[in-house]
């Protein structure tokens, strides 16, 4: 029986004994259920050690819908697992914590997209995939950043398009492919938080560095880049590169794998901007992505829970938009 605390805070925290191997008691508990552990490169280090398979979030999106797994452990954010949830509706998905959201996917809310068509008649709808089920619900197709240019430029040049909810991704996009598509004007509070100031600081210090930048950042920061791309892009890039150095501006996370696949090269983390009065965040992490833990994981598994539900009538109309981006992005 599931206790109510756990219920009301949405995750399991019953402590384990000291000398358990919490990485070892995952693995083998995904042997005897067949789950799979599915990591986003923003979640801790231990984390993408213990996971089947890490990726950005389109590769996440496209294993959830190739696995044969039974049951999938969705470590990354909300709308990630609900991702899982629609392309494999007949699976177990749990998220390690249900409170890890996407501030993203909280800035644009389906009345309000619903409402904005209802404004913009003839106007499709191209919504990122840091969006709820409900939004999807109401969009013509997915994008992630890494596939965003590809679909867009698959629509007739005079098409009409809202895009959201991420302008700063949105309006680089416009920019890349010459469209003129209307933004929602929504941001992840990580990315907006870099600056120009911050890579001018570190590029003094390293001169030669190549600066990667994650689209989601704003136009300026994206200006001042060498390489702006998803998390993916990014590190096939560093990968591909392993002599050179590099700035990062994306979420900190990146930077385990990035070693990880090029344990010589240098990496530099934009620190994030802090306001004039010493304010602001002083991290460039994702606290949702940092919600997911060894324990919850553990214990998600063990007790089967917290899963992942979506409204079966929202998720028939939301599967559409994603196996539309799916398709366009073989
Ligand atoms: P990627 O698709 O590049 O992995 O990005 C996901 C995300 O949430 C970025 O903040
Ligand atoms: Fe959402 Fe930003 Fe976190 Fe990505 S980094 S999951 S966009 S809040």
């Amino acid at each position: 029986m599931m206790k109510e605390e756990w219920k009301k805070q949405g995750f399991i925290d019953e402590p384990v004994a000291d000398d358990i191997d919490l990485k070892k008691e995952i693995r083998k508990m995904c042997g005897e259920k067949n789950a799979i552990v599915l990591a986003h490169y923003y979640t801790r280090g231990e984390i993408q050690e213990v996971a089947d398979f890490i990726g950005d979030s389109l590769a996440l999106a496209q294993k959830a819908a190739d696995t044969d797994a039974k049951i999938i452990v969705m470590c990354g954010v909300h709308f990630m697992a609900e991702t899982c949830k629609i392309l494999s509706p007949d699976k177990l998905v749990l998220a390690p914590d249900l409170n890890a959201g996407c501030s993203l996917a909280d800035s644009c809310k389906a009345d309000d997209l619903k409402k904005y068509k209802e404004e913009h008649p003839g106007y499709k709808v191209v919504s990122y995939v840091n969006t709820t089920a409900a939004v999807k619900a109401l969009t013509d197709v997915v994008v992630t950043s890494g596939n965003a240019k590809k679909i867009v430029d698959a629509f007739p040049k005079d098409e009409k398009i809202i895009f959201g909810p991420d302008y700063n991704l949105g309006s680089y996009i416009n920019s890349v492919t010459g469209r003129d598509m209307l933004l929602w004007n929504g941001g992840c509070h990580v990315h907006e938080r870099f600056s120009v100031a911050g890579i001018a600081k570190l590029k003094q210090e390293h001169p030669d560095a190549v600066v990667l930048a994650h689209p989601e950042c704003k136009g300026p920061v994206l200006a001042a880049a060498d390489v702006v791309g998803s998390t993916a892009v990014l590190l096939k890039y560093a990968t591909e590169h392993p002599e050179k150095q590099y700035i990062v501006a994306t979420e900190a996370g990146i930077l385990h794998e990035m070693q990880r696949a090029c344990p010589d090269t240098m990496f530099y983390p934009v620190p994030p901007e802090v306001s004039e009065g010493g304010a602001g965040c002083s991290c460039n992490e994702c606290d949702y992505m940092k919600m997911n833990t060894l324990l919850k994981i553990y214990n998600a598994l063990k007790y089967e829970w917290p899963s992942v539900e979506v409204d079966e009538d929202v998720a028939r109309e939301a599967v559409k938009p994603i196996q539309r981006m799916l398709e366009l992005s073989k």
